[in-house]
């Protein structure tokens, strides 16, 4: 296999842990590389179901190393509870499965009440963010006040770094927001315990992954949320803080680009959306609805019920050109069943006419109204198909039809929640 890197190619929640749990069979290192616990990567297997916020999704696989590396943003409360939860389920996990880098910036308290005071205060106009404190975190990475993984070790520096940030979050929670003061013993005290328990898992990630290359090994990035939630290529500003794209394998790893050989992007045959924000192709009535019960769409991290819509041709064309998509990877061509037509957005009508380019600004991306293709549907159960030709011919054309106005191969399309419930197809 070579180095492969995994993403959304939509707005999230596409089934990209599936897919990593597929190809980490092959892989020697998964590494997560941007993000942090807003994430929630749902793999489903012998007949349990697991829910990972931090720890990458190759975990479940003997002999694998995962990687946290830099960009990832680490809550260490959630990522104890997370390896708590999978050693009460008979999951082995040490320090020679799981690496989390010295250089990760860590999620402080005060990141999670910011995040919550401003999506309060913004009420109707709030992002609909995950309460994680995504957002805060990476501002403070990116204004100097971040407190990295290894600052834990140096305790005259945590605390130095403890009060400089004190001082400043907590006249902002009092005078701006009217909400309590953090103090710093408690947290002094919880962080300096996770970081005697974070100790056996802390390395230096950078180095661990240029090794890797340097020996071989075959590495698989794996993409916390989507291209179309990237910082600095979604819908801005309803996005999430990192380069949750390729974009961000190198500035989250410390390795080179040459150093990916193909990216994978996972993309659901209809669109999901939590948080707010524009959505040409969300169907607010019975479609989507049916959407959401048949696929289940509520999310992982918040419970909240997804948006649901047809499949953007215009997002995941964009999303294809800015990462260089080699293939797609379609989920969820089961919960399609029934509907008596399919449609595909292949272009937007927006003010200045039509356009098959995503806008830049989120607003002319509200005003676009889709312009749709229309298949036929399928009546047929598709849950037990394993190869191409077992799909309904239906079926068949809608996949082939999404591949042709992307522009990208279908490699795989899975039809069921299980791990064997996919289609391979052959390649080029
Ligand atoms: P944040 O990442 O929690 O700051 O949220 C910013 C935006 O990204 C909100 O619209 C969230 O709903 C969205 N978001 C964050 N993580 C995920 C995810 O894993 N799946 C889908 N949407 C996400």
């Amino acid at each position: 296999m070579p180095t492969t890197c995994v993403i959304g190619a939509q707005r999230g929640d596409e089934g990209k842990a599936r897919v990593v749990d597929l190809l980490a069979d092959e892989a020697d290192v998964i590494v997560r590389y941007q993000g942090g616990s807003n994430a929630g990567h749902t793999v489903m297997f012998g007949g349990e179901t697991y829910r990972l916020h931090l720890v990458p999704s190759g975990i479940f696989r003997p002999g694998k190393v995962c990687v946290v590396a830099h960009g990832v943003v680490v809550d260490p409360e959630v990522l104890f509870a997370e390896i708590a939860d999978l050693r009460a389920r008979g999951h082995e996990i040490g320090p020679h499965n799981l690496v989390i880098s010295d250089r990760a910036q860590l999620v402080m308290p005060w990141h999670k009440a910011l995040d919550h005071a401003r999506e309060s205060a913004d009420g109707d106009r709030k992002m609909g963010t995950t309460g994680q404190g995504i957002g805060p975190c990476y501002a403070d990475k990116v204004s100097y006040r971040g407190i990295r993984v290894s600052d834990l070790y140096d305790r005259a520096w945590f605390e130095e770094r403890l009060q400089l940030n004190l001082g400043e979050k907590n006249a902002i929670l009092e005078r701006v927001f009217g909400l309590p003061r953090i103090e710093a013993a408690a947290v002094r005290d919880a962080y300096l315990a996770w970081a005697d328990e974070l100790r056996p898992f802390v390395g230096d990630a950078v180095d661990r992954l240029h090794q890797a290359v340097a020996d071989g090994r075959q590495v698989l990035f794996e993409g916390a949320q989507a291209a179309l939630l990237d910082v600095d290529l979604g819908v801005y500003p309803y996005v999430t803080a990192s380069n949750s794209s390729a974009l961000g394998v190198c500035a989250g790893t410390g390795l080179p680009p040459r150093a990916i050989d193909r990216v994978i992007a996972c993309a659901k045959a209809y669109v999901t959306h939590v948080g707010s924000g524009p959505f040409p192709t969300e169907d607010s009535g019975e479609e989507g609805q049916r959407m959401r019960e048949v696929g289940r769409e509520y999310g992982t991290t918040t419970g909240r019920p997804r948006r649901c819509g047809w499949f953007d041709a215009v997002a995941v064309r964009f999303a294809a050109r800015s990462n260089g998509i080699d293939a797609l990877a379609l989920v969820k061509l089961d919960v399609l069943r029934g509907f008596r037509r399919l449609r595909i957005c292949t272009a937007y009508d927006v003010p200045g006419g039509r356009t098959t380019h995503l806008p830049a600004s989120a607003a002319s991306v509200a005003s676009a109204r889709p312009v749709y293709r229309e298949l036929p549907g399928f009546d047929e159960d598709v849950s037990a198909a394993r190869r191409f030709g077992d799909l309904p011919a239906t079926a068949r054309d809608f996949v082939r039809a999404i591949e042709a106005e992307c522009g990208v191969p279908i490699e795989l399309v899975s039809v069921g929640p299980s791990r064997e419930q996919v289609i391979r197809r052959a390649r080029g």
